[in-house]
């Protein structure tokens, strides 16, 4: 598919975190877009204000819905999902529903559109499990280590398989762990901010001897639309990461002096995830040879601009801390009620 303005696109979880990025990238080129979000953690204003952007509230597992938004679309690209690893300990059913389920049902009614040309689905690094070697690409074994991730995994070998059967165009995206403004999870470098922000410089933790490959939202948005544009993607699976692991002790430490305070780390047995991911470190050459993409926020960047949008825009999830199971289901609540 060639980046033409006025090109259809619908984008599932648009008004979430990363989703929000893209759908502004997606307009930036021209394209009309279409999110479709039930609002389970995405907000309306991260996309208010922008033209050519109509929000749809429905639910990527509504088959009615999902037809309907596909109507006369030319691309799809599928951020929608649960994916915050802890509340997949406690929601397995719903995960599976949404992220598994969920990711069929719009690749199939894409598939049935017979007007779709190009289906982009977001996975994530969290497939792989732990890493085995250093850094990992795409051949790297997929052993997942939670609930989300095996229904993540679920989801991306279905569309895989899809395209095999059906030679319908799609493209698989793991980025590595992403951060950056218009956080909608209490993901760990949000946490991080919003405890020393509430303190003198004192956070507690659980396992901060893990490390991830942190990379800025911005840079994830951009593989992902530059990848919606490339033949050469066609039936690929493609890592986006930052090809840098950092543990969690660092960001606090990184965190904490761009926010001016002395940081003094508490282990908290309570917030130790069973099963925890050691490492992930990405091989981003594949991304640089098939779309030509690089990261461009280096972490110190990013985190300051993720600081100072956190500083400026509040944060909505709660501190103190109060067990994991709490955020989804605080989320679905909302979301009965509305
Ligand atoms: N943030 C990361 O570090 C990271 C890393 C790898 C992969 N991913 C993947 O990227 C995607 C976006 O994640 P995010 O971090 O932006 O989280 P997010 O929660 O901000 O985005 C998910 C969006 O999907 C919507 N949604 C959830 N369930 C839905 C449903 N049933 N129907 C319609 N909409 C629904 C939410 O309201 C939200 O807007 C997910 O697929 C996630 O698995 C994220």
């Amino acid at each position: 598919m060639k980046e033409t303005p006025e090109t259809r696109v619908v984008v599932t979880g648009g008004a979430g975190f990363i989703g929000s990025f893209v759908t502004k990238q997606l307009v930036e080129k021209g394209c009309h877009v279409t999110v479709l979000d039930n609002l389970s953690s995405g907000k309306p204003e991260y996309i208010a204000g922008l033209d050519r952007v109509s929000l749809v509230k429905g639910d990527i597992c509504d088959e009615k819905a999902v037809q309907e938004v596909l109507k006369d679309k030319d691309a799809v690209v599928h951020l929608a999902a649960l994916p915050f690893i802890p509340d997949s300990y406690y929601f397995p059913e719903e995960f599976f529903r949404v992220n598994s389920m969920g990711t069929v049902n719009v690749v199939w009614k894409a598939i049935q559109s017979e007007a779709v040309e190009k289906f982009i689905h977001i996975s994530s690094s969290e497939v792989y499990g732990s890493a085995i070697h250093i850094p990992m690409n795409e051949d790297h074994p997929t052993l997942p280590h939670s609930t989300y991730a095996v229904s993540k995994l679920a989801g991306d070998r279905a569309v895989f398989t899809m395209y095999k059967e059906h030679s319908f165009p799609t493209v698989i995206i793991r980025p590595f762990n992403s951060y950056g403004p218009n956080i909608t999870q209490p993901y760990i470098i949000p946490e991080i901010i919003s405890q020393l922000q509430a303190t003198d410089g004192h956070v507690k933790l659980g396992n901060t001897d893990s490390s991830r490959d942190f990379t800025y939202v911005t840079d994830i948005a951009e593989g992902i639309t530059l990848a919606l544009f490339k033949d050469e993607a066609v039936g690929e699976t493609i890592n986006l990461g930052s090809g840098r692991d950092v543990k969690i002790r660092e960001i606090v430490s990184l965190v904490a002096d761009i926010m001016g305070k002395n940081a003094e780390i508490e282990r908290d047995l309570s917030r130790i995830r069973s099963y925890d991911v050691a490492r992930l470190v990405c091989d981003n050459s594949k991304a640089q040879r098939l779309l030509g993409w690089k990261p461009k926020v280096a972490l110190e960047e990013g985190l300051r601009r993720t600081v100072e949008w956190i500083l400026r825009a509040g944060i909505t999830f709660k501190t103190p801390f109060k067990g994991w199971p709490r955020t989804y289901r605080e989320a679905r609540n909302q979301l009965v009620q509305a």
